[in-house]
Order: structure tokens, then C-alpha cells, then sequence
């Protein structure tokens, strides 16, 4: 396999993306654009609960519903039972978080670019528990600065949470400098990796993450409604889920429960089975591919957005740090970004716009307003990137 893609291995990916037919789809930060294989894996699986039966087809199936967890797993450098497959990132995210045990002076160390749900939930937590809230300094690039973090640990820090590649830009977080901390400290480390699976290598080993949650849509190009979260086996053993019903723990008698022993302690019973079989196919799909050659690719075609847009008048890129991901921010002087992705859109050019309120410590502290999000996949083409640049002038 060679590190670059040829212009033919482009054409057939494009040829199994039915979507980049018609448009240019620079939203993959949003949601990526599924492959014929995906969706047939999708539909294929309805089809089969039409014709024999939701349980039945199951049953049928259930060789390659346990594949799925072997495939996460093995995009993560994880083990199966430390996998457990969700409808989305929060979700997962939030049974590792609700799962933590917080009391008052309790400190949950953040970062700037933390994702918006995320904070809500430690604020959430900070009002019921009397537990507090710290954001990490940044370096001058504006990366979480891991210097600053060493020097707040003591013993109250009870978790350190933080967003590896954030929603609102090309930032990417040194998640395993701050693993090597938590790890040195025994501090329970919570990683939001929802922007990075699928164009980042993730090695929950080298991260060295006790908890990991992320999506399925974008990046990784998954179905709609599905994510999973990662427990590193040994935390997982001593982790109650907040709720639990008769799928993640069995009633034995009396008043006595058995929890499940691997990661789908979390999940419910019912649950999207052509979903999860499909996020299943694309991950088999872009680790076939090869992670690295992708995070080449997507962070080369970003690197020409990004360049190309700082030469257009009244342009300005928002993206922080070095070596930034395939996700683009941009604000045009005298459009708002709401507008300028509605102009794009009839021209038939996918982007979206990331509010301040969606990273409110990044937005709040720098004052950003609402952002045109453009985020390149290893199946968009130079000429798009062009098309967008092109198109950005012509609205302005
Ligand atoms: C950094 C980050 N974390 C978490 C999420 C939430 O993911 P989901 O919508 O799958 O719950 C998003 C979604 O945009 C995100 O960008």
C-alpha cells in the first residue's frame, strides 16, 4: 500500500460515494459521506428485519453484531469487551463522566476547545456535587499546554477531562502528552475523540485514556445515530454505570445484581443493530484504507484550504496550533457565517457553521463569533478545494 492515493484510487473511492456526485461535500466534521458498502450493509439489514423478523434477524446476524466490537477495537488498539457501542458521542461520553463519583472541592481539569456538551455536563455535576471546574492554560500556539497541567495536579484533581480535536477548528490537543500525566498522577483521564477517529491514528495505549467516546458519522463515515465508548479494562472493573437495566447487569435474587463484565455494562437492551453493523463496515473500510495515508491526505487538502483562504481579501482562518486537522474555520468580513453557508449551499458546496456556543470557553475567551466549518475527506478533490476558495471570492 503506498502512502499517497493515486488520482485512480481516488476515482474509485469517489465512484463507491454516491454523494460526491452532485455536490461538493466539505462537511465531513459534520457528517461524512457514507460508501455504497455502508449503506448497503444498512439496508441490507432492515431488509433482513422486514422479511424475518427484528429478533430473528438478530440471531442471524449476531457473528457479525460481535464483529462491530472487534472492529472499534481494533481501530482503537483496544479489546472488545472494553467496547461498548452507543447511538452517538454523547451518550457514550456521558456514561464514562455519570459513572465518575464527585464531592465537593473535588477538580475536574478541561481545556479550552471542551466541547459544549461536555461542559455542561461538568457544570451540571459542579452544581449538584460542590465539585469545581479548571481550564488548563494553553501554550502559546494555542494547544492545551501539558507544563501547565503538570503543575496543578494535587490531590483533589479527580479526573481530567478534555477534547482532542475540537468541533470549532484544525486544533489537535496532545491527548498522550496528558495521558502520560494522568497516568503518572493515577488521575482517571476522559478523552472526547469524536473529531479524531477516522483521521487520526487512535492508540488508546499510547493515549493512554481510561475512557474514550466518539462517534460514527463523521470522520470514520458511519450511519447516523451511532458512537461507542472505550474502558480500559481495569477501570471498567471498578465502574458502576450511573443506570444500568436487564442488559448491562442480570437480577440474581433478592436484592443482589451481577453487572456485566465487559464495557456493554453500559449499553440497553434494544438497540440499531443496521446502524451498528453499518458503523462496523466503515470502519473496516478505513482501516483498509490505512488511518495514517487518511490523516496524510485530509490534512494535506486542509493545509491548501487553509492557505488558499488566507490569500482571498476580507478572509480570515481561525484554525490554532501546529500540524492542524481537516477541520477549517473561517469568518468573511461584512457576511455573517450563517449566510455565507447558505450561499454555499445553492451553489451546491456542503459546510457548516460552528457557533461560539458549541466550544464556549474557546469562544467566550477569544470572542469568536459563528464560523464557516469546512472539513475536507480523503475523497474531496484539490478541485474542490478550489471550487470552495473560488466560491468564497465570489460571495464576498
Ligand atoms: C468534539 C466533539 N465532541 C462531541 C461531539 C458530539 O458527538 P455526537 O453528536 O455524536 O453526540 C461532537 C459533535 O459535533 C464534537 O465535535
Amino acid at each position: 500500500m503506498t502512502s499517497t492515493f493515486s488520482t485512480s484510487e481516488i476515482d474509485r473511492l469517489r465512484a463507491m460515494t454516491p454523494g460526491t456526485r452532485h455536490r461538493v461535500h466539505l462537511n465531513n466534521a459534520g457528517a461524512a459521506l457514507m460508501t455504497t458498502g455502508v449503506l448497503s450493509t444498512v439496508v441490507d439489514h432492515l431488509n433482513l428485519e422486514a422479511e424475518i423478523g427484528g429478533y430473528e434477524a438478530k440471531a442471524r446476524e449476531a457473528d457479525r453484531i460481535e464483529g462491530v466490537y472487534r472492529s472499534v477495537a481494533r481501530l482503537l488498539n483496544a479489546d472488545p469487551g472494553e467496547i461498548a457501542l452507543a447511538e452517538n458521542a454523547t451518550v457514550a461520553w456521558q456514561w464514562a463522566f455519570y459513572a465518575q463519583r464527585f464531592a465537593a472541592g473535588d477538580r475536574i481539569l478541561t481545556t479550552t476547545a471542551e466541547y459544549a456538551a461536555n461542559y455542561l455536563s461538568y457544570l451540571q455535576i459542579a452544581k449538584r456535587t460542590g465539585a469545581v471546574i479548571e481550564v488548563i492554560p494553553d501554550d502559546a500556539e494555542g494547544r492545551l499546554d501539558p507544563k501547565a497541567l503538570e503543575a496543578m495536579i494535587d490531590e483533589r484533581v479527580r479526573l481530567i477531562s478534555i477534547t482532542w480535536v475540537p468541533t470549532n477548528g484544525g486544533l489537535v490537543n496532545p491527548a498522550a502528552e496528558v495521558g502520560r500525566i494522568a497516568n503518572a498522577h493515577r488521575i482517571p483521564y476522559l478523552l472526547d475523540a469524536c473529531q479524531a477517529v477516522g483521521q487520526l491514528p487512535v492508540d488508546v495505549a499510547r493515549l493512554g485514556c481510561d475512557m474514550l467516546a466518539a462517534t460514527g458519522r463523521k470522520f470514520l463515515r458511519g450511519p447516523r445515530g451511532t458512537g461507542f465508548l472505550y474502558m480500559k479494562r481495569a477501570f471498567l472493573e471498578r465502574t458502576e454505570p450511573a443506570m444500568i437495566d436487564m442488559y448491562g447487569a442480570t437480577w440474581v435474587g433478592g436484592d443482589r445484581y451481577d453487572l456485566r463484565q465487559d464495557a456493554r455494562r453500559f449499553e440497553t437492551w434494544e438497540s440499531n443493530y443496521a446502524a451498528k453493523l453499518g458503523l462496523g463496515a466503515a470502519i473496516e473500510e478505513a482501516l483498509a484504507i490505512g488511518i495514517p495515508r487518511i490523516e496524510k491526505r485530509v490534512k494535506t487538502l486542509a493545509g491548501s484550504l487553509r492557505a488558499m483562504l488566507a490569500d482571498v481579501p476580507g478572509v480570515t482562518v481561525h484554525d490554532l496550533g501546529p500540524d492542524p486537522a481537516a477541520i477549517v474555520t473561517f469568518t468573511l468580513a461584512g457576511l455573517d457565517a450563517a449566510t455565507a453557508a447558505a450561499r454555499l449551499t445553492e451553489r451546491a458546496i456542503n459546510v457548516s457553521v460552528s457557533a461560539p456556543s458549541s466550544t464556549p470557553v474557546d469562544g467566550e475567551r477569544r470572542h469568536l463569533p459563528s464560523l464557516v466549518r469546512a472539513s475536507p475527506h480523503y475523497y474531496n478533490t484539490e478541485n474542490e478545494i478550489e471550487r470552495l476558495v473560488e466560491t468564497v471570492r465570489s460571495i464576498t
